[in-house]
């Protein structure tokens, strides 16, 4: 079986058929092409594992070829081939995304050690993609939506921690998808067949907090009429989530704390001991230690459920993320909506882009309703989207070469979304080298693979 398809495209007849007969002794399964025509041609009906390409053919220049291969099949590795041993040209070739290049006359035993090199290469990069995929298919993240390498690494660690059963302490600023990921964690565990039982201890006044968590009996209050069970018996071998817990009384507390390493309590007003087999996840958006500091919040609770913290960061540090999540908040709305919506015009996302996101993801979520809900078109406007807030007024005015950067990264942002990745199509489009391109997603800190999309 052939170990790989490989193109070769050179205009000298004699090198061509030397290669091909020495890829083939070496097992690959070789496609030749003298001119630009025939290489884009042979492209067009297959893909190939690598290709082999002469700088210097006879009606066009090869990088720009290799940059038209490389529109048809990203990642395909390129080496190029020069007759005059000029280095300038192969290093530019390089910048622009050769894997390397070999000057003629060549030894035929360099030539294919050097492919060996580039397909081991690639087979390695495919394999870690599929290991991703794997996980992302295993664990059903699907919902929740993680461009950005931030949000990546909270997913990898969640991914981890959701098959055991340690108390998980997610925090972070309003909005930011604490409960996401606290249902995500308890889909991905084992207990995903048992019940998911939140509670958000804000919005629950004091007195009845307690009987809420642990229920209680007949009579052990006025107006307890009859005895109920509370959500931490209802979350028996499933999960509990106890949202914003650092608005928890501290007598609610101690009763907690015991849950906690003892796993039984007793209901208010009860003598009958409760036993349960909870996983127990915490959220906050306050300074837990802070409040710890200042007695508000016991210590020893604190480092109870401060096991496995998740940090979520705000949508304003992670920026990447607000294409895909307006697009995934568009389609929910107009489903919802029954609207017929396209997409985003490119001024409204630029000025989504430039927002600070103050409320994070649930304050794009709600700009995105409105938009949806009030658009006649099928592309939201900027008419509809941040309009009352205005996308620069009340922000302070930063340092130019602040504001520059900032633009700057929204836009590459923006190219690599529409180019979904494809760093050929974005530099081009930005009019800019890819090598360039390159140094400025370096800077940015941007990785293409997380905007690759399926076509
Ligand atoms: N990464 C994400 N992908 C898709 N939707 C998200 C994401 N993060 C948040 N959301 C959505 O944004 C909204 C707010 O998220 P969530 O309620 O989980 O935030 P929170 O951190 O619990 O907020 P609060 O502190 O105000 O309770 C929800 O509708 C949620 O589904
Ligand atoms: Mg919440």
């Amino acid at each position: 079986m052939a170990s790989g398809k490989i193109l070769v495209v050179d205009d000298d007849p004699n090198l061509l058929e030397l290669v091909k007969m020495r890829l083939e002794s070496a097992d690959y399964e070789v496609t030749t092409a003298s001119t630009e025509e025939g290489a884009l041609g042979a492209v067009k009906g297959q893909a190939f594992d690598l290709s082999i390409l002469d700088l210097q053919l006879a009606h066009r220049d090869g990088i720009s070829l290799m940059e038209e291969l490389h529109l048809v099949l990203p990642g395909m590795p390129v080496i190029i081939l020069t007759a005059y041993g000029t280095i300038e040209s192969a290093v530019e070739a390089m910048k622009r995304g050769a894997y390397s290049y070999l000057t003629k006359p060549f030894d035929p035993r360099d030539l294919l050690f050097q492919i060996e090199r580039a397909l081991e290469n690639r087979r390695l990069n495919s394999e870690v993609q599929r290991l991703k995929d794997l996980l992302s298919e295993r664990f059903d993240f699907s919902n929740i939506i993680a461009k950005s390498e931030k949000m990546q690494k909270v997913l990898e660690a969640v991914t981890q921690i959701a098959r055991i059963d340690s108390t998980v302490y997610i925090h972070g600023e309003s909005g930011t998808g604490k409960e996401l990921v606290a249902k995500a964690i308890h889909l991905s565990s084992e207990r995903k067949a048992n019940p998911f039982v939140a509670i958000n201890c804000a919005a629950i006044p004091e007195p009845l907090l307690e009987s809420k968590l642990f229920g209680h009996e007949k009579g052990a209050f006025t107006g307890a009429i009859r005895s109920t069970k509370g959500l931490f018996a209802q979350a028996h071998e499933g999960t509990i989530f106890l949202d914003e817990i650092g608005d928890m009384s501290l007598p609610i507390q101690a009763k907690l704390l015991r849950v906690l390493q003892e796993r039984q309590f007793y209901p208010v007003g009860g003598e009958k001991l409760v036993e349960v087999d909870v996983r127990v996840v915490v959220a906050t958006n306050k300074d837990l230690e802070a409040q710890v500091k200042q007695e508000l919040f016991r210590e020893d609770l604190f480092y109870r459920i401060h096991v496995i913290p998740v940090y979520l960061p705000p949508l304003r540090e992670r920026k990447e993320d607000i294409p895909s999540l307006a697009d995934h908040f568009l389609k929910k709305f107009r489903q919802q909506m029954k609207k017929e919506v396209k997409g985003l015009s490119p001024s409204a996302l630029q000025r989504l882009m430039l927002h600070d996101w103050p409320g994070n993801v649930r304050e794009l979520e709600n700009t995105i309703e409105y938009a949806v809900a009030m658009t006649q078109q099928e592309v939201l406007t900027e008419e509809y989207v941040l309009q009352t807030k205005g996308a620069l007024s009340n922000e302070p005015l930063k340092p130019l070469k602040e504001a520059r950067d900032d633009y700057e990264k929204n836009y590459i942002i923006q190219l690599l979304e529409i180019c979904r990745g494809n760093v050929s199509k974005a530099a081009k489009m930005a009019g800019k080298y890819r090598a360039d391109f390159y140094d400025l997603l370096k800077k940015h800190n941007l990785k293409t693979e997380n905007f690759k999309k399926p076509e």
